[in-house]
């Protein structure tokens, strides 16, 4: 996820491009460039961290330009870096481009344009689409034929804004799977990734949809369709102020992230899934074969991604036969863990900086394990230290309480146990089956927010109760100890996850008339089982809300939630979303600041 801004204008570019790329921060803040058009050359600045960098580096320049481009990054192929960085331009210094997305086939387009004799400086995806740029303008001759040329050949995501001092009065932009916002005054068009950044300017908006192209020419803009023929599109006006459109309209960041996750997952899936019977992840191609060598795995976190280390490790154990443990940083890297060069070692964090996730890399490192880092910061400490990265690309989560970055650690989990299992060469026949239920989750959650409501009434039996008990087995044990987690975050209920084959040897004893079980039974070889502990819970006077499949429907208990149908191991992803906003809307119920719950911080980098 990055940002983007654009401008052709009757006034200086500069100021426009600064305030929104400051508006979009929050979707990446790795590194930072704006590119003007200076009469008939351009004039490009980047830097590496954060916006203030750039904002330096520029004071004592004269900007002029205006026409302009700027970029605000959250690196997904490249480490953050000056090169890295955009705009990039083309070998002639004739066109500057930014890009937000992932362009999927970079790798083929870079051969065949390196053979043409292009020089690439950086590490990037995006760069590719300026370097084809150049090819397509010098075949066409005319810089929107050569763009549409370009987007057939592009897979992925984009949303691009190019200037060329060959029609320097114009921004060109094209888009697909990325957000793309356009505004338009008396004296300038504008272009962003999102409202925030344009609602200084105008409230008047057109969204640009994918595989639509849009020229800004100062006042003006047209759009066209991909084969060129001009399309009329509607203006939408914002209803709401620059601070409620920094959360996308939503009250709080949370609701935001919980709402972003059919497309945080569709992006970490994206270029990972090939048809329906291969898992792609060229990141741990180098091990391919070493995998065999294996005799143990061990999953390694703290807090929501550990409770995703649960649910990897099941799957990975289930899917490969490898023997496959959890355990807690903190607890690993003081427990002298029984690991050797025969050990494969994941460990999992959003940050990619928590002080004991950190120490037990490091520890698995010193006795000879390999390690695989699961991150979603690029260029996190976690990443530079790890033998191998796989990004989840869930984008910057700024509530404290990870929801995004839960559900896509699943799906890289999930990739990852069905990566060694093809490693290995015991897919089984299921794996079809899993293949095509992974590229539906997107869709599922969708469907599952529509229902929201729903679980803000169910959010409604916390009102007056301190405690709540979560129950599952097997899987949904790790989905429960989330939901918990996630309810005492932000509500401050105390909430305890049980096996729930545990509850007669103990816990049961704190069920009375009127307790609240939120119960999880998707796995259908134990559901039953699950079943009968709840009945359990009812017989002793318990409010039963149970998220199960259908076929394994109760009587008695106070609400039921059939979740679709798909194999058992993506349940966890499809369950995680309600627990989020039951725990979401107990915390409203109590009047809870949910973006920043008390003594909590987003990154835990001490000990
Ligand atoms: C809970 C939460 C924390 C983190 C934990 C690890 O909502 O966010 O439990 O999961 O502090 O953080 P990372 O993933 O950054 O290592």
């Amino acid at each position: 996820m990055c940002g983007i801004t654009a401008i052709s204008a009757n006034k200086e570019a500069l100021p426009f491009l600064l305030q929104g790329l400051e508006k979009l921060e929050y979707r990446g803040y790795d590194s930072a460039g704006i590119t003007t058009i200076e009469g008939n050359h351009l004039f490009t600045k980047k830097a590496k961290g954060r916006l203030q960098n750039l904002k330096d580096l520029l004071k004592d320049e004269n900007v002029l330009g205006h026409v302009g481009i700027g970029h605000t990054r959250w690196a997904t192929h490249g480490i953050p870096s000056n090169l890295n960085s955009h705009p990039h331009t083309n070998n002639d210094e004739t066109i500057s481009l930014v890009h937000n997305g992932i362009i999927e086939n970079y790798r083929e387009l870079k051969e065949i344009l390196i053979l043409q004799g292009y020089q690439f400086h950086s590490e990037t995806d995006s760069e590719v689409v300026v370097h084809m740029m150049d090819y397509y303008y010098k075949k066409e001759k005319n810089l929107q034929k050569a763009l549409e040329r370009v987007i057939t050949r592009i897979e992925g995501s984009y949303a691009l804004c190019i200037v060329s001092t060959i029609e320097p009065d114009k921004v060109f932009i094209a888009k697909k799977d990325s957000p793309l916002v356009i505004g338009k005054t008396a004296d300038a068009s504008v272009a962003a990734s999102d409202i925030p950044a344009i609602l200084d300017y105008t409230k008047d908006v057109y969204f640009l949809e994918d595989y639509e192209i849009a020229i800004l020419n100062k006042g003006n803009v047209s759009f066209f369709d991909q084969y060129g023929n001009p399309i009329e599109k509607e203006i939408t006006t914002i209803p709401y102020d620059n601070e409620a459109a920094q959360k996308g309209g939503y009250d709080t960041f949370m609701l935001k992230e919980i709402h972003e996750q059919p497309y945080a997952i569709a992006e970490t899936l994206r270029g990972r899934v090939e048809g329906t019977d291969r898992i792609i992840l060229p990141e741990l191609d180098a091990i391919h074969d070493k995998f065999k060598t294996f005799n143990k795995a061990y999953f390694v976190a703290c807090g929501t991604a550990y409770h995703a280390c649960l649910s990897g490790a099941n799957i990975l154990e289930r899917l490969t036969g490898i023997p496959t443990f959890t355990q807690v940083a903190s607890e690993f890297r003081y427990c002298d863990p029984i690991v050797d060069e025969k050990t494969m070692c994941v460990f999992v964090s959003q940050s990619g900086e928590t002080a004991d996730t950190m120490a037990a890399l490091r520890l698995a490192k010193e006795k000879g394990c390999t390690t695989i880092a699961v991150a979603n910061v690029l260029g996190s400490s976690i990443s530079r230290e790890a033998d191998h990265t796989i990004y989840t690309c869930a984008g910057p989560e700024i509530a404290v309480a990870s929801t995004k970055a839960y559900t896509t650690q699943l799906i890289v989990l999930l990739l990852l146990g069905m990566y060694i299992s093809q490693a290995l060469g015991n897919e089984n026949e299921d794996y079809k089956r899993i293949i095509e239920g992974i590229a539906s989750l997107p869709q599922h959650i969708e469907n599952i927010l529509k229902d929201e409501k729903t679980f803000e009434h169910y959010a409604s039996y916390l009102k007056d109760l301190k405690d709540t008990y979560y129950i599952g087995r097997s899987l949904d044990y790790a989905t429960v100890l989330e939901g918990a987690l996630k309810l005492k975050e932000v509500s401050y209920v105390h909430a305890d996850a049980y096996i729930a084959g545990e509850l007669k040897h103990g816990p049961i004893a704190l069920i009375e008339q009127g307790s609240l079980v939120i119960a999880v039974a998707t796995q259908p070889n134990i559901a039953a089982k699950t079943i009968s502990n709840i009945q359990e819970t009812i017989a002793r006077g318990a409010n039963v809300i149970l998220f199960t499949i259908d076929g394994q429907e109760v009587g008695n208990v106070k609400e039921t939630y059939i979740l679709p149908d798909v194999d058992p191991i993506l349940q966890s992803v499809l369950v995680a979303v309600p627990l989020q906003l039951i725990a979401y809307y107990a915390a409203g119920l109590k009047g809870c600041d949910v973006d920043k719950p008390r003594n909590l911080a987003k990154s835990v980098t001490v000990e």
